[in-house]
């Protein structure tokens, strides 16, 4: 029985040198291991009211539609900014080298309403720290964040943890 990391492929030395690439594509593009990966993600939700499912740029949009689907609620993106057309609020995380922004529709969620926040993969946490806050600032509350993948000795899931976050992943490497 295959599990969802044998689905996953690792390209060395991308994009630069001593960096090993965890690619989801294989993981998207095999019906069993797509499915199970949603099932995977969802599993500890199961019964938990979530109002809404917000999707990180870029692989979590794959990800986070198809749960939304599955549980028949809507699907919020959150994305690099510049790319929303309506009014937004940004927020500003760290990169290995610099800083980026990321933006969300300020209309886009509710106060109040429940959010499970998705994507491939979670590294030093900066990109789900600033959905988390982009959500709150909101007004809405995170039920829970799901990743395919964690690297935990890059930081995120205990950066998250001390925000007070469910984490859930399906998957960790050790390293980068
Ligand atoms: C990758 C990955 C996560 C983020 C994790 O996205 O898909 O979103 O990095 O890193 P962090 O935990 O250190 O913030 P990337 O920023 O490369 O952009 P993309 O998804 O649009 O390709
Ligand atoms: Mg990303």
């Amino acid at each position: 029985m295959k599990t969802v990391q044998d689905y996953i492929r690792t390209i060395p030395d991308f994009p630069h040198e001593g960096i090993m690439f965890r690619d989801v594509t294989t993981l998207f593009a095999d019906p069993r291991g797509f499915r199970m990966a949603i099932d995977q993600l969802l599993h500890p939700y199961a019964g938990q009211p979530i109002d809404r499912v917000v999707g990180l740029e870029a692989r979590g949009f794959i990800l986070g539609g198809a749960i939304a689907h599955q549980l028949s609620v809507g699907f919020v993106p959150i994305r690099k900014k510049g790319k929303l057309p309506a009014k937004c609020i940004e927020q500003a995380y760290t990169l290995e080298y610099g800083e980026a922004i990321v933006e969300i529709h300020d209309d886009a969620l509710k106060p109040g309403e429940r959010v499970l926040m998705v994507d491939d993969l979670l590294a030093t946490g900066g990109t789900a720290e600033a959905g988390i806050k982009l959500i709150e600032r909101l007004g809405a509350q995170v039920t829970g964040c799901a990743f395919v993948i964690d690297l935990p000795e890059l930081g995120g899931r205990a950066k998250l943890e001390a925000l007070g976050m469910d984490v859930h992943a399906l998957c960790a490497y050790e390293g980068h």
